[in-house]
């Protein structure tokens, strides 16, 4: 079978049978087994992730290619042959996609290898999906060592098939999570005097976090404070004890980072002080943010240059959302770029009818080919 029938076989296989993060056994055994018929040797990470290993037969630098292999707790409700047959469990991201891409990759690099100078580690991340992420387990059971260049992608269905979104710097942000607990005096709803509500102090806090991004943040510095849950009372007629709420916050710098905990923090403190309340405040550090290095984007751009033509390399605005890829980045220069796939009907990642076009992926394997032999006919080496 030709490469492009394959990659829609290996994909579709993946989407009918989605695992969530770190329960991806079947998976990686399909995965392990598919590099094995290919001849690509394996190695595999605890506790769901795989790796494949080419070598050339002439030494030169190592490049990483790295795909994502986890699925989303979700309802698939499209209406395709290749719908997910585990209930309530969906590929509503693309990482199916994302594997047969690292699929197709490894076996036209392990048909090419005689033209290989130096090493490609194929990664299979398990656990994009779920902080504190795959990437940090791939990375402390060696999955970096002795590579030179980590190169990556996302399937994007807001670019249209046959182009790319590529850049330089911080592309996608600090995602991190806090957590409020606002504690009151609960009594009658008809004698507020005797008590602490803390459903008001909640609300409060609540419109008061809103000026962190506008007041407190230098508007030219992008960030975001959402409150995603609040939950607090039991009954119309006594006053709530304690609430809860919870939500992200995201930013591109540490100092910005620093800047909207301490926020967070002193908006929280300060408002139940006032009202004789006390609160507990729980920021919690998810992924950092994605930072591309120049010289890696420039590989990738010629690659994807040649691939689709240099007119439809896009440079998109910086994402405020999270990936795990940054934690390779932050070991070793490489690139995150986004590959169109815009389907014919398409809906936003994460919802019961995504999809994407399968010919994109087709696109991404010609891609990750060909930045594995730019980096290696020009020798790049990492010490530059
Ligand atoms: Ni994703």
């Amino acid at each position: 079978m030709e490469l492009k029938g394959k990659l829609v076989q290996w994909r579709r296989y993946l989407h009918q049978n989605p695992e969530l993060s770190f329960e991806e056994f079947k998976t990686s055994a399909y995965l392990k087994n598919e590099l094995q018929v290919m001849g690509v040797e394996t190695r595999m990470l605890e506790p769901t992730g795989v790796i494949g290993i080419i070598a050339g037969d002439m030494p030169g630098p190592t490049v990483a290619l790295r795909a994502d292999i986890d699925a989303l707790p979700l309802q698939d409700e499209k209406r395709v042959s290749y719908k997910s047959r585990v209930a309530g469990v969906m590929h509503a991201c693309g990482h199916d996609g994302h594997a047969a891409i690292l699929l197709g990759a490894a076996q036209v690099l392990a048909e090419r290898r005689g033209e290989l100078t130096g090493k490609v580690i194929l990664i299979f991340q398990p656990a994009e999906e779920k902080p504190p992420g795959g990437a940090v387990k791939v990375i402390e059971q060696g999955g970096l060592e002795g590579v030179d260049w980590v190169f990556g992608l996302h399937l994007w269905s807001g670019i249209p098939v046959e182009h790319v979104g590529l850049a330089a710097g911080p592309v996608m942000a600090n995602a991190d999570e806090f957590s409020i607990k606002v504690l009151g005096r609960g009594g009658h709803g008809s004698m507020p005097q005797d008590s602490v509500d803390s459903v008001l102090i909640a609300a409060e806090i609540v419109t008061c976090l809103q000026t962190v991004v506008s007041r407190s943040v230098r508007p030219l510095d992008p960030a975001a404070v959402s409150v995603g849950a609040i939950n607090g009372g039991t009954g119309f007629n006594i006053i709530a004890q304690e609430t809860f709420l919870k939500g992200t916050y995201r930013s591109f710098s540490e100092g910005t980072r620093s800047l909207i905990e301490q926020r967070i923090r002193e908006i929280s403190h300060g408002i139940c002080a006032a009202h004789g309340a006390k609160c507990q405040v729980d920021c919690r550090r998810g992924y950092p943010a994605v930072v591309n290095s120049e010289r890696g984007v420039e590989i990738l751009r010629a690659a994807a240059a040649r691939v689709v033509g240099e007119k439809r390399v896009l440079e998109p605005e910086p994402s405020l959302g999270g990936e795990d890829f940054s934690y390779y980045l932050q070991k070793v220069p490489g690139a995150f770029m986004y590959l169109g796939a815009t389907p014919v009907q398409a809906f936003p990642h994460h919802h019961p009818n995504f999809d994407f076009a399968e010919e994109a992926m087709a696109i991404g394997v010609e891609i990750l080919v060909q930045a594995v032999f730019e980096v290696q006919q020009k020798q790049e080496n990492t010490d530059r």
